[in-house]
């Protein structure tokens, strides 16, 4: 039994976006029926190819445990099919630009004709406004939402981050809102539409830098480098390179090696209740009773003397040694880690948070398992379906219709 077990969703996602939101319901319990165009698919199929002929990494990813189905929604007999599956799903999923479900015949109206309790959960780039009709891909909603005002250093250009917080994250947002809708359901016996803008999802992951814009208005950001710096502040947040996004400073500094290894370095925090144990590590006692150090407030305007001065140590050790001292001591830092080194961690593949996968035409790849661990609904990471693979064993398990036919 797993959580979403019973539940029939009508996938009609591609990319990233929605993938990422009916790959969690699916890993959940969720019967997840991806509707594909017949000969083409979701165009990650053949996107960043790194193996000639087989379905891409970006792919594989983004699908583990659905199901296929290839159907042209533009002829008749597709839309028939369409509609028989509309009336036997739960959900509908989609993330087409504005308006392609309308003009395939498909307005929520039409859905909610056909099947009153559908829940129909949409990602767009905006909510209603000026550019609601815009196609929107993760960069845009990273710029839009003002995580790449806020990346990066003071004196560079705005950063996009590695993180997909616009795709990814907008896709756990629907997820979120698909479910609850569900457990609505349950009371009023109705669907709804569900809607997560991407520019939405992004500024929701941004929200303390809102709340900074706010707080500029009463004065400089003291936690932020600049201001120890004497450099003044603008009227917009601005980028504050790696310090913390909290009230507890922190940064990245060097570690052992870092001349070689792009990534020996550490994230070190200096929270207030462990800085006599960091001046003691570092080795300046002398700074736990000195009245310009001993407070936070005295230490806001010497961050990048205090950062110096530890890096000096970290540079000593590896970032991996940094973490072993630190931790015991309740000194709150975080090696950088690489990619290499995370597929390597053996107590990520124990968790499931990293697990291989095979695949018929690719073999054995790697893929990130649901981040999610639930005690009563066990995840099994299951291979991304073939194009079409499921166009009979899916339309069967859902109705007479064969979707081939409507190919
Ligand atoms: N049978 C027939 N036609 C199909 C089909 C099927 N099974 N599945 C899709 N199509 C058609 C759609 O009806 C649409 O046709 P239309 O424009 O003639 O109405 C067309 O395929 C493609 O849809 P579209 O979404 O416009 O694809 P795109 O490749 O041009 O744009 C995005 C891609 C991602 C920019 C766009 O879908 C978008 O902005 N989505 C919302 C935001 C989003 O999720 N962005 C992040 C993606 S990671």
């Amino acid at each position: 039994m797993k959580a979403l077990e019973g539940v029939k969703i009508l996938d009609f996602t591609h990319v990233q976006s929605g993938p990422t939101c009916t790959q969690l319901l699916a890993w959940l319990g969720a019967d997840c029926i991806k509707v594909e165009r017949p000969g083409v698919g979701d165009a990650t199929r053949k996107q960043l190819v790194d193996v000639e002929g087989a379905d891409s990494l970006y792919f594989t990813m983004l699908n583990h445990n659905k199901r296929s189905i290839t159907l042209n929604t533009k002829n008749e007999t597709g839309r028939e099919v369409l509609e028989r599956l509309v009336k036997e799903c739960d959900v509908l999923v989609e993330n087409f630009a504005p308006g392609a479900l309308d003009r395939m015949g498909f307005s929520w109206e039409r859905i909610q004709e056909l099947n009153p309790r559908m829940i129909m959960a949409s990602v767009k780039g905006f909510g209603p406004g000026p550019y609601e009709d815009c196609k929107v891909y993760e960069n845009v909603a990273q710029c839009t939402g003002g995580a790449a005002s806020t990346t990066g250093f003071l004196d560079g250009p705005p950063l996009v981050t590695g993180a997909q917080i616009g795709d990814s994250g907008t896709g756990l947002h629907l997820a979120l809102g698909i479910v609850s809708a569900l457990f609505q359901r349950e009371t009023t016996g109705r669907g709804q539409k569900v809607l997560a803008a991407m520019q939405d999802g992004v500024l929701n992951l941004c929200r303390v830098k809102l709340r900074d814009q706010q707080r500029l208005q009463h004065g400089p950001l003291s936690e932020y480098r600049q201001f120890g710096q004497d450099i003044p502040f603008g009227e917009a947040v601005p980028r504050a390179g790696n310090d913390s996004g909290g009230g507890q400073p922190g940064w990245i500094l060097k570690c052992k090696g870092w001349e070689n290894d792009p990534d020996a370095y550490v994230y070190f925090i200096t929270q207030a209740p462990a800085w006599k144990k960091i001046c003691d590590v570092i080795g300046k006692p002398e700074w736990k009773d000195d009245p310009e150090y001993a407070t936070p407030p005295a230490r806001l305007d010497k961050l990048t003397h205090i950062f110096d001065t530890i890096e000096e140590w970290t540079k000593t050790k590896t970032k991996f040694e940094v973490m072993d001292i630190c931790n015991p001591l309740d000194i709150p830092c975080g090696p950088i880690l690489s990619m290499k080194e995370i597929a390597e961690e053996p107590s990520l593949r124990d968790t499931g948070t990293v697990v291989e996968v095979d695949h018929p035409e690719r073999g054995k790849y790697l893929s990130v398992g649901c981040p999610i661990k639930m005690s009563d609904s066990a995840v099994e990471v299951e291979r991304s379906p073939l194009l079409g693979e499921h166009t009979i064993r899916a339309s069967g398990a859902i109705g007479e219709v064969t979707a081939q036919a409507a190919e």
